[in-house]
């Protein structure tokens, strides 16, 4: 049986688009949103896209439209998806393990194993005066990655571990403040914290990729070393497009690619100073039979990829930055690098980013369209 990991799906009859290179048309035998079994059918081009190769379906459809759909619509969907350059270089690789892809059924693994290292530094975020960001704990105002005025605001995190950025944002005055994680252990230090701060969060244990919140629903995204670094980036940023408003604005502070291609092939830390995996075509990094600290598996695209993908998931590219360590910072290892390699390159990089429409088209939502529309989700295995 083949199997792909996909993104969005748009049911229409008994035919489904999937939102992503390729537009795969996919036959099913099931109209009703939910489990169906899908019969992969060629792309428009007549050729089988390369994406089907492997993984299985994890889909959001619409349901129950009977309005003609001659192309996909909707948010993070445009012509332009006809297999760009860098969405080519980003194949899903992998399926799903039940209800969630491969790489997550890991990292929940991996999380909830070594959540009891986390408990301190997480105690010292939700304590600090004021909110420093990254491995270095560079300073808000040299990366200011959650807005300072949040008054009325509807904010979700997106792998928030110990939820000590969730605070931060219920501190600067937002109306709703969401936490997704994939750790149900990081989830219960959030919990513990939030209570004895007296800060409300609502806490969702699950994927970013798969959020149970309905569209459009908040005014700010953000991730640092969330998900960002541990779900698929395409399904990623498709998600917290769907999540997030017009105008809305999602921020993330993620590993820069260079401190993984010096990464020694073994797994082994800290990472040198020869690249010694290829720049083109790597992204998925699987660290289990890692030599030191072995777990989990992370995407780390180059910013080159972020950006054409955040441009064809629908948003604007506001702002970039490459952190670099400071002067004064410690020289001793901090996770893969020592601090005197994040002096020399840059270990981590920030980006910021404004919901708007995809890019090649203004496709109005379908459930903006026809609001009576719920939104659905569907698992398809291909045959
Ligand atoms: C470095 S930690 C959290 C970062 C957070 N700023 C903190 O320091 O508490 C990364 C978190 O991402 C979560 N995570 C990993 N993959 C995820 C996914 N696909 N969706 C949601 N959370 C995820 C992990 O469970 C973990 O708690």
């Amino acid at each position: 049986m083949a199997r792909l990991l996909g993104y969005p799906v748009y049911l229409r009859d008994s035919h489904v688009k999937l939102g992503y290179p390729g537009m795969l048309d996919v036959a099913t035998s099931q109209r009703e949103p939910g489990y169906a079994r899908f019969v992969l059918d060629d792309t428009p081009s007549g050729k089988r896209s390369p994406w089907a190769k492997g993984g299985q379906v994890r889909v959001a459809c619409r349901a129950g439209s009977a309005a003609p759909l001659d192309r996909p619509r909707g948010r993070g969907v445009s012509p332009t998806w006809h297999g760009g350059p860098a969405l080519g270089m980003l194949r899903p690789i992998g399926g799903m393990v039940g209800e969630l892809p491969d790489y997550a059924v890991e990292n929940r693994r991996h999380w909830d194993a070594t959540a009891d290292r986390w408990v301190d530094a997480g105690e010292r975020g939700w304590a600090a005066h004021e909110p420093i960001w990254g491995a270095w704990g560079v300073p808000d105002n040299q990366i200011p990655l959650l807005p300072d005025d949040l008054a009325g605001k509807d904010v979700i995190e997106l792998g928030c571990g110990t939820g000590y950025v969730s605070a931060w944002a219920a501190r600067r005055g937002a109306r709703r403040v969401v936490g997704v994680d994939n750790s149900a252990r990081q989830l219960q230090t959030a919990r513990r914290l939030a209570g004895e701060h007296g800060i409300e969060l609502t806490l969702h244990h699950g994927i970013a990729e798969d959020v149970p919140e309905p569209d459009d629903t908040f005014d700010v995204a953000v991730s640092e070393y969330g998900a960002v670094l541990w779900a698929e980036p395409i399904a990623f940023l498709t998600e917290a497009r769907r999540l997030l408003r017009d105008g809305g604005r999602l921020s993330f502070l993620t590993s820069h690619p260079l401190a993984v291609l010096t990464a020694p092939l073994d797994g082994s830390i800290p990472s040198g100073t020869q690249l010694l995996r290829p720049w083109f075509g790597s992204y998925r990094y699987d660290w289990r039979d890692a030599v030191d600290e072995p777990g989990g598996i992370e995407f780390v695209p180059t910013a080159g990829q972020w950006f054409a993908l955040a441009h064809q998931t629908g948003f604007r590219i506001d702002d970039y930055r490459e952190i670099q360590v400071p002067e004064s910072a410690d020289d001793r290892r901090n996770f893969a690098v020592t601090g005197a390699w994040a002096k020399q390159w840059p270990a981590e990089h920030a980006f910021w980013l404004t919901a708007c429409q995809p890019a090649g088209g203004s496709t109005p939502s379908d459930s903006q369209r026809h609001p009576e529309r719920r939104h659905a989700r569907v698992i398809g295995s291909l045959d």
